[in-house]
């Protein structure tokens, strides 16, 4: 396959502005406007991104969201570069770096004088849950700044072309983009300062944070806080599980679905839940073979309509089967898979070659919490919501009076629970700072009764539990 980029899609449509070039050792490499070099550099068949400090083994990228360091290059003089959340610029030079990077032999900064301001709300991210706690608190009356490190807002939404499978009556059956699309419009309606391209670096008292926004530093003083960072991939363990070609679903997604590049050309997806089945449909419909689906479990972990949907289209999805190794020294060039029996122990003679170019992890996400560590926020591990969460109260409060958290960051739900927790800080939030009004007690009292309700059922009773285990009185925040 020469071109990776796609030019036709069923749903998406691929409107490639201006055609450009920038410098990659010594080669041209063509990008078009709004893709970040990460994608240029895979659409122009780049796998080897980096490579580790001691062993000197391959990396290629992994997250593509900015959250893990296996893309990192030196960008016109500056090292340490996230390439795949950086846009690519007509006659940028980018190299790789060795496993250490030399000191810069530019300014680091590129943007001139550190600029200081003083704001009301500074709300984190802009998914759903950032999204719509800005929207709440803005209509209000308060003064918002949303922060998002990436280019276009909405967070997992903007790569989500499916139908969503949220209970929430006005969700369900809309694409993940459009409601994206919508609550990004209502922010801007109701006065949201929408800081795109800056991320927030770091927590500093008294409500202090750093951004750093086109290479220039910025420093907020905020009154309050709303975190809402989303969450980072898992990992799985297996031999030669660090080839470029070892990918996150949300790498994948955000390749095919926001950058239009297809990830390879055959697809072993590892995962069968909801995510690993979506993805894999969405493989299928950018026109990427999807070898097979293999799922630890003895049962398929997403809903039915997804997999009936995969096996229609042939695909086999095989439970009770784990990856032993992925196969190839510069890149994936093939994997090993085998059974496991109900104690997850491999059964002899069951192992397999599967060829294939990429092999996908579906295996969950945890949420990212690194800023409300930072903040001191007490953390407490409740595996019903993926991992370390914050203690926070109903009116989502963390242990630090006047620091909020909501989606998927407060622990793996869905974008419509991230959506009404969003809803539920920005009311909360406002009152904290001015008062109760008849706006903020009934989002509140609305986003609580929803909350119910998508917690009820045999795949609520799960998170039901986690938020209980993680709820705190008032007064227990400092
Ligand atoms: C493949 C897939 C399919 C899904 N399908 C569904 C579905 O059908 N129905 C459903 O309800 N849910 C679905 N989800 C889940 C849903 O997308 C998430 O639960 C939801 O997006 C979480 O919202 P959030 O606002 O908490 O985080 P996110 O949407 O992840 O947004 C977080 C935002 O924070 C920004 N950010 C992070 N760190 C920083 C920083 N340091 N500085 C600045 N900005 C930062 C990120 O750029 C991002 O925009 C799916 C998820 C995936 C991966
Ligand atoms: S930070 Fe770029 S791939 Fe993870």
């Amino acid at each position: 396959m020469s071109e990776r980029r796609i030019f036709e899609h069923p749903i998406l449509d691929f409107d490639r502005g201006y055609e450009f070039y920038f410098d990659f050792e010594g080669k041209k490499i063509k990008a078009y406007e709004g893709e970040t070099i990460a994608s240029a550099l895979y659409a122009d068949g780049l796998r080897k991104f980096t490579e580790s400090k001691k062993l000197e083994r391959p990396r290629g990228f992994f997250c593509a969201i900015g959250k893990c360091s296996s893309c990192l290059m030196s960008v016109d003089g500056r090292p340490n570069i996230r390439t795949c959340v950086t846009l690519a610029e007509e006659g940028m030079e980018v190299e790789r770096h060795g496993p250490k990077a030399e000191f810069p032999q530019t300014d680091v900064g590129r943007g001139g004088e550190r600029k200081k301001e003083e704001i009301e709300i500074a709300v984190i991210g802009g998914g759903p849950a950032g999204l719509m706690a800005s929207i709440v608190a803005a209509r209000n009356g308060s003064e918002v700044h949303l922060f998002d490190e990436g280019d276009d807002l909405g967070g997992q939404l903007v790569k989500q072309t499916h139908q969503f499978f949220g209970s929430h009556q006005e969700d369900a059956g809309t694409r993940g983009i459009d409601i994206g699309k919508e609550l990004l419009e209502e922010a801007r309606d109701v006065g949201v300062e929408i800081h795109n391209g800056s991320k927030v670096l770091g927590y500093y008292p008294e409500k202090k944070i750093t951004i750093e926004s086109d290479g220039r530093l910025e420093i907020y003083d905020s009154q309050g806080i709303v975190y809402a960072g989303g969450a980072v991939e898992n990992y799985l363990s297996f031999e030669n599980n660090d080839l470029p070609g070892v990918y996150g679903a949300g790498g994948v997604q955000t390749l095919m679905n926001e950058e239009g590049i297809v990830p390879g050309e055959k697809v072993l997806m590892i995962g069968s839940g909801n995510v690993g089945l979506i993805v894999g449909y969405q493989l299928l419909q950018a026109g990427v073979n999807v070898v097979e689906i293999i799922e630890a479990l003895p049962e398929i972990g997403g809903y039915q309509v997804h997999a009936s949907k995969i096996r229609r289209a042939g695909v086999p999805i095989r439970a009770s089967h784990t990856i032993k190794k992925a196969i190839g020294d510069e890149k994936v060039e093939g994997a090993v898979v085998q059974k496991i029996d109900e104690n997850w122990n491999p059964v002899k003679g069951t192992e397999r070659e599967v060829e294939c170019d990429v092999i996908c992890l579906a295996v969950g996400l945890s949420p990212d919490t690194g800023f409300l560590r930072q903040a001191d926020c007490e953390m407490d591990y409740v595996p019903e919501l993926g991992g370390f969460v914050p203690l926070r109260t109903e009116d989502m409060m963390t242990t630090q009076r006047g620091i909020y958290v909501a989606g998927d960051a407060a622990g793996i739900e869905e974008a419509t629970v991230a959506a009404l927790e969003g809803k539920i800080a920005g009311a909360a939030i406002y009152e904290e700072l001015h008062e109760e009004t008849e706006d903020t007690r009934r989002s509140k009292e609305e986003a609580k009764e929803g909350l119910d309700k998508m917690r009820k059922g045999p795949y609520g009773e799960v998170p039901k539990q986690g938020v209980k285990t993680c709820t705190v009185d008032e007064e227990v925040c400092g």
